[in-house]
């Protein structure tokens, strides 16, 4: 079975539609700078001078061009002498969610500042473990590679084969083989290992990892199976190993509508009522001790309850926030990327005088949230 991409995943959102409309026009750019690209791109500097441009500039408008560049380059290196040849648009169900496209999986890169900070923190993670760890080369397990593996080829030029070595994983097999396909075309096809077609919430690695990279998630972690792959991953890493994103944090807020989506950032209205998951290598291990099944057999972790402070405005409304701590310094925070986009929950309604908000972080084939007023027979209002 397979559905269409959700095109929140990847767009760096200001407002659905308008980034959107935004999607057209990226289309045309790419189109017109793959041609100018093509002629640069045979010895990788073009590669690496647009990877440069993603791991250090702070222009929004620069990493957004870096990005469509490179979307540009690396989809002509995947098709290079094949042109009859699409990447394939389907999803895949999995037991823990969905595994989105290799069409879709491409395009992840085109949300710039995602990419980008995620590119800052695997930088930062892969010389923390060059530092921490004396084998060599670093034993790096890229779970959701997708058909580009952008997370391990755009830090090619910072590091050497012989101290970093991808092992990749991805449940398409299209993906894998055009990300070994890309990696080649630019020399640098010694940095990767073995590649895996498989899912990567049950795979097993032979030795212990210094290093897991998994974006497999959208925001509120909700539908892809990030929860389930960092859950499997997670605890094969060596003592002292770095996963990446270090942490992934769900809390909930009360937001004001009235000025949620005005031009002021700073306008916004945040209160905080405390996390819902807490996503890390340290407690992973905590997390699947505490996964609980039904009679039906469907699984989930412990419901639990937020407090609701009194005496605010009971026109306050609630949403889901996710924060992304790729590595040290590196984050994703509201509305910088598709993935921490806030969910915000308008099926609940506004607060009211309620004091209390229940919740339940489901897993099986669509993950996410349940949350609901815990006067109402729980869970009368899902989210997802
Ligand atoms: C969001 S894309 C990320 C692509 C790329 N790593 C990037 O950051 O741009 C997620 C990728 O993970 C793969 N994927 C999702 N769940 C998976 C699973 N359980 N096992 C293996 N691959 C999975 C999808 O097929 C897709 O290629």
């Amino acid at each position: 079975m397979s559905h269409k991409h959700d095109p929140e995943k990847w767009l760096p959102v200001f407002g659905k539609d308008h980034a959107q409309n935004k999607e057209v026009e990226r289309d045309d750019d790419s189109t017109r700078s793959h041609r100018a690209l093509a002629a640069e791109a045979a010895d990788g500097s073009a590669l690496d001078r647009l990877a440069d441009t993603l791991l250090r500039s702070d222009v929004p408008a620069d990493l957004r061009e870096a990005a469509r560049d490179i979307h540009s380059l690396l989809l002509a290196a995947a098709m290079a002498g094949r042109p009859d040849e699409t990447l394939d648009p389907h999803d895949t169900v999995l037991p823990d969610g969905d595994a989105i496209s290799p069409e879709s999986a491409a395009r992840c890169v085109l949300d710039y500042t995602r990419t980008s900070q995620f590119l800052r923190g695997m930088r930062l993670a892969l010389k923390a473990a060059l530092e921490r760890f004396s084998e060599r080369p670093l034993d790096i397990l890229y779970a959701g590679c997708g058909p580009f593996a952008p997370l391990g080829l755009l830090l090619t030029h910072c590091f050497s084969p012989l101290d970093v070595r991808f092992t990749l994983i991805d449940i398409h097999e299209l993906s894998l083989s055009s990300a070994r396909r890309v990696f080649e075309a630019f020399g640098r096809g010694e940095f990767i290992g073995d590649c895996w077609a498989c899912d990567a919430a049950t795979y097993r690695h032979p030795t212990a990892m210094h290093v897991v990279i998994a974006e497999t998630m959208q925001r509120a972690l909700q539908k892809e199976p990030q929860v389930a792959v960092i859950l499997n991953l997670a605890p094969q890493l060596k003592e002292g190993g770095i996963l990446v994103p270090e942490a992934i944090t769900v809390r909930s807020a009360l937001y004001d509508a009235r000025h949620e989506f005005g031009p002021i950032a700073s306008a916004r209205i945040r209160i905080d009522l405390g996390p819902l998951l807490e996503l890390d290598a340290e407690n992973a291990r905590d997390l699947l001790r505490r996964i609980k099944t039904d009679a039906a057999g469907a699984r989930s972790l412990p419901q639990g309850c937020l407090r609701i402070p009194a005496g605010l405005d009971p026109e306050l409304r609630l949403m889901l926030r996710t924060s992304v701590k790729v590595f040290g310094p590196a984050a994703l925070d509201d509305y910088d990327s598709g993935i921490t986009y806030p969910v915000h929950l308008h099926k609940l309604g506004s607060c009211g005088p309620r004091r209390e908000l229940a919740y339940c972080y489901r897993l099986g084939c669509k993950p996410g949230f349940e949350v609901w007023w815990p006067s109402s027979a729980a869970p009368s209002s899902p989210v997802f």
